[in-house]
């Protein structure tokens, strides 16, 4: 069992969108007592080789959240993420709401103003964001009371963030035939990812697990529900029979042959900064490409 407040009787109603040219999954989280909801891992979409962003997914969970007459409290990233862009701002700008991310942001944002060679107007103190959480912090999404789990790893700034019965667990667990997280980002450690997957399989068995990514191995459907007691009995990676030796041994071989994910370089620049583009002297949106640093 868990030291945290998981109230297990709290079902919240979660709605799940796909992105596919990122196999992200954004949620939108309803509190079943009242019309609050939050939004997990929202996606900006971005043709980068045309440097042209745009906001169809945006605009598609803006439309479901007021037609269904939501209130939207909280835009919530599990982290910083190297693969898609986050819409956070412009989800905010329609729809209020606060932006929230783990406090080790300031970790991230101080190994990357060096690489992207940020000037002293990029602050590295998380101030880009509403609410920064340590680990436990609780919050409410109407009456559903929530909490973050630190579980770095992944990221030195990863949370898992639990609602009721519904943890969303960003890139610590893939679905049990897909594994886990890399952990070879800096800041990343294998080590660090299993223990805090060990913390999320100390949540309840019946725990509902919501996925951040799913790349539909071996040919499946694309899929990003499964459960505590799944992912203990099954996950290819840490599943039962498993030791943190092998988990460690794997991962790190695994991730020495995996290349940068496309949209790093976009992604990085803009998620530290809460899902802001950057802008150049003159106050123009604009990305920088480091050469042979990443
Ligand atoms: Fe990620």
């Amino acid at each position: 069992m868990t030291d945290y407040p998981v109230n297990m009787s709290v079902k919240p109603h979660v709605q799940a969108f796909f992105d596919e040219a990122t196999n992200t999954i954004t949620y939108i989280i309803k509190d079943p007592a009242s019309n609050a909801c939050a939004i997990v891992d929202s996606v900006m979409d971005i043709d980068y080789a045309a440097g042209r962003i745009t906001f169809d997914h945006a605009d598609e969970l803006i439309r479901q959240v007021e037609a269904q007459g939501l209130e939207l409290e909280w835009i919530i990233e599990t982290h910083v993420h190297a693969d898609h862009l986050s819409a956070a701002p412009y989800i905010q700008g329609k729809l209020g709401g606060k932006i929230g991310v783990g406090s080790k942001i300031t970790v991230v944002q101080d190994v990357f103003g060096k690489v992207f060679n940020e000037g002293t107007e990029f602050q590295r103190d998380g101030s880009q964001f509403d609410a920064l959480f340590e680990d436990g912090d609780t919050y409410m999404v109407g009456e559903m009371q929530c909490f973050a789990m630190y579980t770095p790893g992944h990221t030195p700034a990863c949370m898992v963030h639990v609602m009721g019965d519904a943890a969303f667990v960003g890139d610590t667990l893939f679905m049990p035939d897909g594994g886990s997280a890399r952990c070879d980002f800096p800041g990343g450690s294998a080590e660090e990812l299993y223990d805090s997957i060990m913390k999320v399989l100390a949540l309840p068995d019946e725990t509902r697990l919501f996925m951040c990514h799913d790349y539909g191995p071996n040919g499946r459907d694309i899929a990003w529900e499964t459960t505590v007691a799944e992912e203990k009995e099954h996950n290819i990676h840490v599943g039962r029979g498993k030791t943190r030796e092998d988990f460690i041994k794997f991962r790190t071989e695994r991730d020495a042959q995996l290349a940068m994910p496309r949209l790093i370089i976009p992604s990085l620049q803009v998620n530290m900064r809460a899902g802001e583009v950057p802008k150049d002297r003159d106050g123009n949106p604009m990305l920088k490409v480091p050469v042979n640093t990443l």
